[in-house]
């Protein structure tokens, strides 16, 4: 048997999967990602953990045919880390550390273009020829397929609906500029607006100013009004940004993926709402809007799924 080892970096857990170069799932295991130093004590840790799993089923290195690796953040053409902000990496060498510990192709590519990819390969948009994915968590990432390829761009921004803007001269961004859909609506764009009602004088029987995220999602599932005001705000902007996809892209769907989904029908209730009313009919006309299917677990599949599409899997030679 010959294995693809997936790894999906995330803010604050990384993921892994080891999958047979047939896509057979055969384990999965997650460890904290260590953000101390700038990330850099970080990539050594993925490593041996990966070569420790190999001991345990008696894997040699000869049966990986290639590792595939999703990373939070900018990546360019030459498949190296631009800026990760949320690990802390900065023009990080990922792809050498890599190939220097595996003799075999590492690819490297934008954490939630891996979690469009993997959608599209087993998951939600299986059937679909072109999607639109978007994930919701510490940071808000985006991918897209369009007959069936992952589009990256010339510099690897293609789909990074995070770092579209949606109000102008808004709350100062990681990338630098201002009114980033991102500080509006992930887990940390949620505290902000927490915040700012907080200090506005905003009534709230369940929050206060050191709630996060699930606590916001919590205390709007059960009444509370400011939580509801700001995560009708949140899904107001995302509504609002999906629309414009939609246009731009005219897919037949957009899948809805990340940690924040867990929230369920108390974001896409409102979600929904707001896109229905944002957006271009003619646009609507064929596009579903859908969770993801492998919730936080597709980047792991995406991973495999561009080492394998890298090895010829897909058109015939392999
Ligand atoms: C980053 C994206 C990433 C997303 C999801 C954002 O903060 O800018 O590149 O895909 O988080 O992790
Ligand atoms: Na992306
Ligand atoms: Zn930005």
């Amino acid at each position: 048997t010959t294995y693809i080892v997936g790894v999906d970096v995330g803010a604050t857990t990384t993921k892994f999967g080891l999958l047979t170069s047939r896509g057979e799932h055969r384990e999965q295991w997650k460890i904290p990602t260590d953000k101390k130093n700038g990330g850099k004590d970080f990539p050594p840790q993925i490593i041996a953990g990966i070569e420790e799993r190999f001991r345990k089923h008696g894997i040699s290195k000869g049966q990986v045919l290639g590792v595939g690796i999703g990373v939070p953040g900018f990546i360019d053409e030459d498949e190296e880390v631009v800026s990760a902000p949320n690990i802390g990496w900065k023009s990080y060498p990922l792809q050498s550390v890599f190939a220097d510990a595996f003799d075999v192709p590492v690819c490297i590519n934008n954490d939630a273009n891996l979690a469009a990819a993997g959608e599209h390969w087993q998951g939600a948009g299986k059937n679909e020829a072109s999607t639109f994915f978007i994930t919701i968590g510490t940071g808000v990432g985006g991918g897209m397929i369009v007959n069936g390829e992952l589009v990256n761009g010339v510099s690897g921004t293609a789909g990074e609906i995070g770092h579209t803007l949606v109000v102008p001269h808004g709350r100062l961004c990681t990338c630098g500029r201002e009114g980033c859909l991102e500080e509006y609506v992930a887990v940390k764009g949620l505290r902000r607006s927490l915040r700012d009602h907080l200090r506005n004088g905003m009534d709230t029987s369940r929050l206060h100013e050191d709630s996060d995220a699930i606590a916001i999602y919590e205390a709007a599932a059960s009444g509370d009004a400011l939580a509801r005001h700001i995560v009708n705000e949140a899904a107001y902007y995302l509504g609002y940004a999906l629309a414009n996809v939609a246009t731009m892209l005219n897919p037949e769907k957009i899948i809805i993926g990340g940690g924040i989904s867990a929230a369920g029908d108390t974001l896409l209730q409102p979600l929904h709402l707001h896109f229905k009313r944002f957006v271009l009919k003619e646009a609507d006309r064929k596009l579903a809007l859908e969770p993801a299917r492998f919730g936080n677990d597709a980047g792991i599949y995406g991973a495999a799924w561009l080492v394998m599409k890298r090895l010829g899997y897909f058109d015939g030679r392999r």
